[in-house]
């Protein structure tokens, strides 16, 4: 299984990232955590405090070269559309607990969201050619907005999850993403209520989130502001968080 983890800035998509990614390996799968957003937070969401021995893959500028046959940082010309990627998460990721491997994509040099550009074809053959046993699920963390659905490096997951906050704001880039993802034949969108304060919160989201599939809801914790100020992984300064993404992982395994 494929997943996108998407939503407006700051709604907490790294941090259900994380989670759901450690609640897939409480249940035994092997889980490979790719951050897709140019401004990569996933590591810190491991707790892994230096995160610096990660090479993006779009820093990898003799592996795109040789795999693409372009150099990174040009836009146009001649490339390889369609590169070899089979052996790159083995290589190139890091293990932050055994079946939990950490995968980051990096900021391009050039171009914007949707470009003609190597890197951008290393990206979107990624994640369109992992082959995944029955076992393994990839959860990708992506840039806050819509730009990457312009770039498409989601275009091949099985589900993108939009997580919502309850707020006006969030709801309308829900709305957004929803309707540029069905524009690129992405039509399985889930949503997670995150930073829940209650009862009205719940209210508030089931009602303006109607028509989308609700995969579950997070309340807002102070233990989870905390464990981000002390590079502490969330699930581990609040269990519910890990619990909430366990049935979250249930009802993916069973929908899809
Ligand atoms: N359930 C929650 N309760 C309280 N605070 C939360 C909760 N979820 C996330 N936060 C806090 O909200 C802030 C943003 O979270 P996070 O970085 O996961 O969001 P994001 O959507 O990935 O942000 P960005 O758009 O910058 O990538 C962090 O300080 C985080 O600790
Ligand atoms: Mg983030």
């Amino acid at each position: 299984m494929k997943l996108a983890i998407g939503g407006k800035g700051g709604v907490g998509k790294t941090t259900i990232a994380a989670s759901l990614s450690k609640a897939f390996l409480q249940k035994g799968y092997h889980v490979l955590a790719i951050d897709a957003d140019p401004n990569a937070t996933l590591a810190s969401a491991f707790g892994i405090p230096d995160a610096s021995d990660i090479t993006p893959i779009v820093k990898m500028e003799e592996l795109i070269y040789e795999r693409t046959g372009a150099k990174p940082g040009s836009i146009g010309g001649m490339f390889n559309l369609n590169p070899r990627v089979d052996d790159i998460p083995e290589r190139f990721s890091k293990t932050v607990e055994p079946g939990l491997r950490l995968m980051v994509m990096g900021a391009f040099k050039t171009g914007g969201g949707g470009c003609y550009c190597p890197e951008n074809a290393m990206l979107k053959a990624l994640v369109t050619h992992l082959l995944l046993d029955r076992r393994e699920v990839v959860i990708m963390d992506m840039e806050a907005g819509i730009e990457h659905l312009g770039r498409g490096t989601a275009q091949a997951v099985d589900r993108l999850i939009v997580v919502v906050e309850p707020g006006r704001r969030s709801i309308e880039t829900a709305k957004t993403v929803k309707r540029l993802a069905s524009d690129i034949g992405l039509r399985r969108i889930g949503v997670i209520g995150n930073k829940v304060r209650g009862r009205e919160d719940e209210e508030f989201l089931l009602r303006n989130m109607e028509g989308f599939e609700i995969l579950g809801m997070v309340p807002y914790e102070d233990a989870v502001v905390k464990a981000d100020m002390e590079g502490q992984p969330p699930y581990m300064a609040f269990p519910r968080l890990l619990e909430e993404m366990g049935k979250v992982a249930d009802a993916l395994l069973k929908r899809t």
